[in-house]
């Protein structure tokens, strides 16, 4: 079983799909990590150096490399199942309030470089939000901590077969 977390900047998908792979004894996969990792950059310097839709296409050569991968929780960047297909597997969306994501983004010492300014990010989750909920298969509310959410994750992945 492979397991895509979606969702918006700062919906937790790094540090929610880090506990849920230990907890399955899985590997985890943190896509901007991977990239930023490979290219020696962070994703800020690549979207400065070399622009979005390089960055976009980095995001589509990992999606094919991770096609062969199993008995995994690949926490993807906030465009990546936006702007490419995601491939087999079971896609999770972990929806925040807006507000909440804008705090934590606040907060959060990652430079990102789509946030510049309050209106304009939500401009974008207005536009991503109802994406990421036709794309996943199953939608939770990540306004919680992240061991809630990973335990609603592990109940219904008791659900389905593994
Ligand atoms: C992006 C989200 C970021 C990162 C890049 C672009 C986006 O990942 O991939 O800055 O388009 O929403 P996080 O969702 O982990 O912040």
């Amino acid at each position: 079983m492979k397991l895509w977390l979606i969702g918006f900047m700062g919906s937790g998908k790094s540090t929610i799909g880090g506990l849920l792979a230990s907890k399955l004894g899985y590997s985890f996969i943190d896509t901007d990590l991977i990239i930023s990792q490979e290219c020696g950059l962070s994703v800020e310097k690549i979207f400065a150096r070399y622009g979005a839709p390089h960055f976009r296409t980095l995001e589509a050569q990992l999606i094919a490399r991770l096609r062969a991968k199993s008995s995994c929780v690949i926490a993807t960047g906030g465009g990546m199942p936006i702007y490419n297909k995601l491939g087999e597997g079971l896609v999770c969306y972990l929806c925040v309030d807006f507000e909440v994501l804008y705090m934590r983004l606040l907060q959060d010492g990652t430079p990102r470089p789509l946030f510049k300014d309050k209106t304009t990010l939500y401009q974008l989750y207005t536009e991503r939000t109802p994406i990421y909920a036709h794309l996943a298969q199953h939608t939770f509310s990540a306004n919680q901590t992240p061991p809630q959410v990973v335990a609603e994750i592990l109940a219904l992945l008791r659900q389905v077969e593994l």
